[in-house]
């Protein structure tokens, strides 16, 4: 574990207490590890707001598989040159619908352009992305 600095932080009674309410809630043993968790997520979604940065992603898609030649794009999408695919997975999830999820491992701005023109193929219901910065 990296060196541990202590620091003394001043806070509104009852925004300290909304925060506890918080924590207690998610189930945070202390204030330090959720204050920790807080500062990582902060700077990670900075990191984000970066195209260049390095990022792993989850796009989640719901489709028709009846819609035509949508599985084949979406494959044709996943050989991107500047992406790499780490997985894929599918699932029935309905008479119709299918859930597809892609692991994207690549630039941020890559990887958002690669999920809006997935997400904008005919026959896709739903889409929605999750992105991790690695570095
Ligand atoms: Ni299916």
């Amino acid at each position: 574990m990296d060196n541990m600095q202590r620091v003394g932080i001043s806070v509104e009674d009852g925004l300290l207490k909304k925060f506890d309410k918080l924590i207690d809630k998610q189930g945070y043993a202390n204030r330090s590890e959720a204050i920790r968790d807080l500062i990582r997520d902060r700077l990670m979604r900075e990191q984000l707001e970066e195209p260049a940065s390095n990022a792993i992603a989850a796009i989640f898609v719901v489709y028709d598989h009846h819609s035509t030649q949508l599985t084949q794009k979406l494959t044709e999408l996943q050989h991107s040159q500047f992406l790499k695919t780490i997985s894929s997975m599918h699932i029935h999830i309905g008479h119709h619908d299918c859930l597809e999820v892609i692991l994207l491992k690549g630039k941020v701005g890559e990887i958002k352009k690669m999920a809006d023109r997935i997400i904008a193929l005919k026959g896709v219901k739903l889409g929605k992305v999750n992105l991790i910065a690695t570095e």
